[in-house]
């Protein structure tokens, strides 16, 4: 297919709409961030990176840490993982409390909030060092030794993260927390401030494309059975309660962050990241899900 082609002229056709979003304000080093940054970049299945705008310049990569967290724990415990979070979609906001009351401290799914913080205690709990064990992780999937966490918003999130403070002792009150609140934060913290490039990003998720095996070094991270259950999880969950519209509109799975950062699979055919600060309401990328779903119309080829 001509990837780049099709690139090249979403590129285009987007910059013509209104963008109507707007950064996420409660994050302070991630509101310095220039809104008007708007990057693409798509891996095919053979490995052929394609690009468009700033697909080469860092960005935080937030809430998308949450998929490759969790399919480090699912690989190192299995199906053990699902008594501690749930997985189904929760149709509630991502950093909702609402649920978790009803629910006896069990989040949804591992990609709102809640569950992340209990994937994050789960870290501490099955890696002696969880956050070099990470960082060497995300080095590998993308083939770039230079990823590292940032600092500044780490300490930014840490100063102004009241509800996910609320969140951790909420759930630790039922009992779900296992470690100290302080610690899950700042582990949490750390795996939310990654940054990468839409390069980067694409290349990360490849392994989600390529049946649980790592393409670069040909090792199986995932059964194809857990592949599939993270690709499941991330169409149901990925963009919280706008998971609905985005498999209506784009149909495939997918995981945004705060920092404007989309990431989506096509199983057997490629990844693609969008970078766009600009968030629509519901928190997700304005700009990443008009580029997706132009992509996926423009090609007619989706899962669906
Ligand atoms: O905990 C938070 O609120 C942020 N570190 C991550 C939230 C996020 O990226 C939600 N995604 N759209």
């Amino acid at each position: 297919m001509a990837f780049q082609d099709i690139l090249d002229s979403i590129y285009t056709e987007v910059l013509q709409v209104e963008n109507t979003g707007k950064k996420a304000d409660y994050i302070p080093e991630i509101e310095k961030v220039d809104g008007d940054k708007y990057g693409i970049a798509l891996v095919d299945i053979n490995q052929k990176v394609f690009t468009k705008g700033d697909a080469n310049e860092k960005f935080s990569i937030q809430s998308i840490s949450k998929v490759i967290t969790t399919s480090l724990i699912f690989s190192k415990i299995g199906n053990e993982l699902w008594k501690r979070v749930g997985k189904e979609p929760s149709g509630n906001a991502f950093n909702s409390l609402i649920q978790l009351e009803f629910e006896k401290g069990i989040p949804r799914n591992p990609f709102i909030n809640a569950g992340a913080l209990v994937i994050a205690d789960l870290m501490l709990e099955h890696f002696e060092n969880p956050k070099e064990y990470l960082l060497n992780f995300v080095r590998e999937l993308t083939e770039n030794p230079t990823i590292n966490y940032n600092q500044n918003v780490i300490q930014s999130e840490t100063e102004n993260g009241y509800r996910n403070a609320a969140l951790v002792n909420f759930i630790k009150s039922f009992d779900n927390i296992k470690h100290q609140p302080e610690e899950v934060l700042d582990f949490y913290y750390h795996q939310c401030s990654i940054e990468m490039t839409c390069v980067d990003l694409a290349k990360c998720f490849q392994v989600f494309a390529n049946n649980g095996v790592i393409p670069q070094s040909n090792k199986q991270f995932l059964t194809s059975s857990q592949c599939k259950r993270m690709n499941a999880l991330m169409q149901m969950c990925g963009f919280y309660d706008q998971a609905g519209e985005f498999t209506f509109k784009v149909g495939l799975p997918g995981k945004s962050g705060v920092g404007g950062g989309v990431v989506a699979i096509f199983p057997n055919h490629y990844t693609v990241a969008v970078w766009s600060p600009k968030l629509n309401k519901k928190g997700n990328s304005f700009y990443g899900l008009e580029t997706l779903e132009r992509l996926t119309t423009e090609t007619e080829a989706s899962i669906f």
